[in-house]
C-alpha cells in the first residue's frame, strides 16, 4: 500500500514508518526538516509544512501516487520536554493538529483519485472518552497545560466527524512509553474498562496504525488502547 505521514520525524512517527517498511509498503513523509530523516527504500522525504494545503497536495503527487491513506502522528512543541509544560508559541499554533487534518482532508478529496481514509495519532480523553478517565487525569487534562493538547485532540476528532466521504480511524492510546511492541488491549471509543491509569507503548500504537490502513476493522472508530 501507499501512505503519506504527516509527523514523520516525531518519536511515533517514525515506528510508524518503520511498520509500514517493515510489511512491504511505500511511505512519504511530509517533514518542515528534510534533514530530520533519511530516504531509503520505500521511503520518500518531501519538505513542508502540514499547515499548508498546497504542501500536502505536493506530497500527495510524489512518485507513490495514488495513495491509500495518510497518516497523522503531530504533537505541538513545549517549551521543554514535560507534557506539562506551555506550548512554544513560535512551533505551535493552538490548532496544529486540527489545522493540519483539516488541510489534509482538502489535499485528499483535491487528489486524482482522492485518497479515501485518515488514520490519526490521537489520545485518550479525547471527545467520549474524557469522561471515563479517573479523577486524576481528569483534573490534569483541565487544570495543567496539557488541556492544550486535549483540545486540540478535541478539534481534529471534529474535523473527521465533519468530513463525509473520507473514511477515519482515530486511535486513542493512553500513556505512551518507548517500549517495545506487545499485545494491544483495544475498548470502546468511550475508554470504557481501561483500568486506572494503564500504558502503552509508541512502537504498539505504531503497529496498530498501519493495521488500522490495512484494514477496515476500525473504520469511523476511534478506539482508546493500551497494552
Ligand atoms: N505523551 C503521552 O503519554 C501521550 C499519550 C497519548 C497520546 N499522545 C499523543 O501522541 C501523539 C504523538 O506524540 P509523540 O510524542 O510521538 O510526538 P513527538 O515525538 O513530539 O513528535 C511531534 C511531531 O510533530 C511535528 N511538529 C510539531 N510542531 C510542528 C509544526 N508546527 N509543523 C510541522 N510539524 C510539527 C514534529 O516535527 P519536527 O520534528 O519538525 O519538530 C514531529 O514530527 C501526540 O498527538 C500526543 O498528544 C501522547
Amino acid at each position: 500500500m501507499k501512505f503519506l505521514i504527516i509527523g514523520g520525524s516525531g518519536r511515533s512517527g517514525r515506528l510508524v514508518i518503520e511498520e509500514a517498511l517493515s510489511k512491504g509498503h511505500q511511505i512519504t513523509a511530509l517533514v518542515r526538516n528534510p534533514s530530520s530523516l533519511e530516504e531509503r527504500e520505500g521511503l520518500t522525504v518531501v519538505k513542508g509544512s502540514p499547515l499548508s494545503v498546497a504542501d500536502i497536495a505536493r506530497a500527495l503527487e510524489t512518485k507513490t501516487y495514488p495513495f491509500d491513506a495518510v497518516f497523522v502522528t503531530l504533537n505541538a512543541r513545549r517549551v521543554s520536554d514535560s507534557p506539562f509544560a506551555a506550548a512554544d508559541p513560535v512551533n505551535s499554533p493552538p490548532r496544529l493538529m486540527a489545522d493540519s487534518v483539516r488541510n489534509a482532508i482538502r489535499a485528499m478529496r483535491g487528489a486524482t483519485p482522492p485518497v479515501p481514509k485518515i488514520i490519526v495519532m490521537s489520545a485518550v480523553g479525547t471527545g467520549n472518552s474524557f469522561k471515563n478517565l479517573n479523577f486524576l487525569m481528569r483534573l490534569v487534562f483541565t487544570h495543567t497545560n496539557m488541556r492544550l493538547s486535549r483540545e486540540d485532540h478535541d478539534a481534529v476528532d471534529k474535523e473527521l466527524r465533519d468530513a463525509p466521504g473520507i473514511q477515519f480511524v482515530e486511535v486513542r492510546p493512553h500513556m505512551l512509553t518507548d517500549d517495545e511492541a506487545a499485545d494491544m488491549k483495544v475498548y470502546p471509543d468511550d475508554g470504557r474498562g481501561a483500568g486506572f491509569m494503564p500504558k502503552v507503548s509508541r512502537a504498539s500504537v505504531a503497529r496498530f496504525m498501519v493495521q488500522a490502513a490495512e484494514s477496515s476493522e476500525y473504520d469511523g472508530r476511534a478506539p482508546v488502547v493500551s497494552n
